[in-house]
């Protein structure tokens, strides 16, 4: 696996050190919350969550939605397909999505407007990794973990074609994995 990597962007090391500071922001700016839910977007976002909702010293409760982009000629217009919805209700509640990384926007600012019809107390957004060059859709992301250009990369939870999510650092792939 390791090899079919041309270079490692972020090391376990650095992920863990960054992944402690967001941890100690949210539990900081969320010191008065009493109903703190952490909501997960399904599946990439996994390594990162369980690493997020440990980095937070505060009592809070988690819930998940896998989501899907509807093929090509409609992602344009942001719609996405919910596969599982959450399970918990979230009217009142202090709301913080975790992603993996924003990258057109479109996905998130669909859920966005998706939760906030469903009154929250407040809704922000924490995600591991953005990249602002390609935004189509604004999104407001208040917890970034890394600023990256427009690349595609890999691991700790993002995959390419389903692979490599369980790589424990965040690399770039060669190409001749995309060409093959
Ligand atoms: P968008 O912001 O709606 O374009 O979509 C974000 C989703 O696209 C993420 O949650 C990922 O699943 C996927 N994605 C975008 N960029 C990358 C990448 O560089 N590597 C792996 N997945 C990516
Ligand atoms: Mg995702």
């Amino acid at each position: 696996m390791h090899d079919m990597i041309e270079r490692v962007l972020f090391s376990e090391e650095q992920i863990a050190q960054r992944v402690r500071e967001l941890g100690q922001a949210i539990a900081c700016d969320y010191a008065d919350s009493s109903n703190l839910l952490l909501i997960g977007v399904l599946r990439g976002v996994a390594v990162f969550f369980g690493d997020m909702m440990r980095a937070i010293d505060r009592p809070l409760e988690i819930d998940f939605m896998s989501i899907s982009s509807y093929g090509a000629s409609t992602t344009s217009s942001g719609v996405v397909r919910i596969l599982k919805d959450l399970d918990e209700n979230i009217i009142g509640r202090d709301v913080v999505i975790i992603e993996d990384i924003v990258d057109t926007g479109l996905t998130l600012s669909y859920l966005v407007k998706l939760l906030r019809d469903r009154r929250p107390a407040s809704l922000e957004i924490c995600s591991l990794l953005n990249k602002p060059e390609r935004r189509k859709e604004p999104v407001d992301v208040k917890y970034v973990g890394f600023t990256i250009p427009d690349q595609f990369v890999v691991g700790y939870g993002l995959d390419y074609a389903q692979k490599f999510r369980n790589l424990p650092y965040i690399g770039i792939l060669k190409p001749e994995v995309y060409t093959k």
